[in-house]
């Protein structure tokens, strides 16, 4: 555990920690033709992001008392049945928040919203784990500088109000803690300098470097996914990817073989078609070698940088394919892989389960084949055994997915279950 900082960071919600534009336009259009009131154009919604609902309804939709109170009403019956889930953590959060935890800083969040709404979203999201308080309008206040001292802990030696919007360096000012203004969210640089943010930062990254220079990151993670080709492994990590964006975690692609330049070299070699003297034992050694460069060169510095490396196909596929493809024996290649792999493993892979013979009918409905691919179907019988003894012997590390569903509904059950680990892997 960290030793406690006499520290607090207490940060606003949308557009500081969540961009919550989705939701939050969404659900001020269905209030505007609920009252019967034109619906604002996209830059007119921006306003509404940050103040208080009463304020904006009135301000900037012109409603008088009566009507802004039906409107409110109706964004937040939306809002709070799927507007706060139409969000996403900005690229960086997870990690900044992460490091202000393992630093042993207080760590609160201030905003204007309703308390029940913000919960539900650091919850949906796993950021409640770095949070230690939650201080929100409903709370019994409804100005910022007493929504933001409500966050604080009791006693502090220095405190500051992370915002994007003037309500943010306001009440952080007026609640006597330093203010930086966030140029990533909602706000602009002249409305954040004229009311009182004594720091401007563009990025969550500069964020980072202001609040925690020299920190080292915290570990990200290496996941893979696997399965016979033609399983939809391609169209399943695209939309892995944005659900993975969407909750803040910063992914980053590799493929085996591959990878790396080197990877690439070998991987040109291995696929293409004219080289069939390649002899199994050859070809075994050569994705062990893009492997091993993979694994030193790009997989642990992504993971040691606090970044989520998303790989197609990693050392399962060899003892798959190789293995049980070619009949080199799951134990021989296992072994024969234990040094390019030197115990990088990944911390969840999903493996695409279809059979061959369904695998090898969507195949031909795609491109010509690669050396690999114009295998025979016995080949890819014995690979999709190996694969299967695979999971029997590790099931803890294995997602197993019917990969004969709709891909869109597919993917949601992938993201769901790898968001599960990840989430569980950074608790601290
Ligand atoms: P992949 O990039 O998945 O091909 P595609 O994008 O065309 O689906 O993988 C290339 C081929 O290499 C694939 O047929 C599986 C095979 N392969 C092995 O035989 N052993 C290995 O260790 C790896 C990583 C891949």
């Amino acid at each position: 555990m960290a030793v406690r900082t006499n520290r607090a960071v207490i940060f606003d919600l949308d557009g500081t920690l969540t961009q919550s534009e989705e939701g939050i336009f969404n659900c001020v259009r269905h209030a505007a033709e609920t009252v019967g009131a034109p619906v604002p154009d996209d830059a007119a919604l921006r306003e509404y992001i940050g103040p208080p609902l009463a304020y904006s309804f009135r301000a900037f939709m012109g409603l008088d008392d009566e009507t802004a109170e039906r409107a409110i009403a109706a964004f937040r019956k939306r809002y709070h049945r799927v507007g706060l889930f139409e969000n996403r953590v900005y690229p960086g959060i997870r990690r900044l928040l992460r490091t202000l935890k393992a630093r042993g800083d207080y760590v609160g969040v201030a905003t204007g919203k309703h308390g029940d709404a913000t919960r539900r979203i650091l919850d949906h999201f796993g950021l409640s784990p770095f949070i230690d308080s939650v201080c929100c309008a409903a709370d019994g206040r409804s100005e910022k500088a007493d929504i933001i001292r409500g966050a604080l802990p009791e006693s502090f030696s220095e405190a500051w109000m992370v915002g994007d919007r003037r309500f943010d360096m306001e009440g952080g000012r007026a609640a006597g803690i330093h203010t930086i203004g966030a140029l990533y969210g909602y706000g602009t640089a002249e409305e954040l300098e004229a009311s009182g943010a004594e720091v401007l930062v563009e990025s969550v990254q500069a964020l980072i470097d202001f609040l925690c220079p020299g920190q080292e990151p915290p570990r990200g993670a290496f996941l893979s996914m696997e399965g016979l080709d033609g399983s939809g492994k391609s169209t399943q990590i695209a939309l892995l990817t944005d659900a993975l964006d969407r909750w803040g975690f910063e992914v980053v692609h590799s493929r085996e073989p591959g990878g790396t330049r080197v990877g690439d070299m070998l991987r040109a070699i291995i696929l293409d078609p004219d080289n069939p003297e390649i002899t199994a034992e050859t070809e075994a050694l050569l994705y062990a070698a893009s492997r091993a460069q993979h694994v030193r060169e790009l997989i642990r510095p992504t993971v040691a940088a606090g970044r989520v490396l998303l790989c197609d196909r990693f050392v399962d596929s060899s003892v798959a394919y190789q293995g049980g493809g070619r009949e080199l024996g799951v134990q021989h290649i296992l072994d024969l892989n234990a040094a390019a792999v030197d115990g990088t493993l990944p911390l969840a892979t999903v493996y695409l389960d279809i059979n061959h013979e369904a695998a090898l009918k969507r195949r031909h409905a795609a491109t010509a084949p690669d050396r690999m691919e114009a295998e025979s179907d016995a080949f890819f019988a014995r690979v999709e055994k190996a694969y299967r003894e695979l999971i029997r012997r590790d099931p803890e590390r294995f997602i197993v997915v019917d990969a004969t569903q709709p891909p869109e509904k597919l993917g949601e059950e992938v993201a769901r279950r790898v968001l599960e680990r990840l989430m569980a892997d950074e608790r601290p």
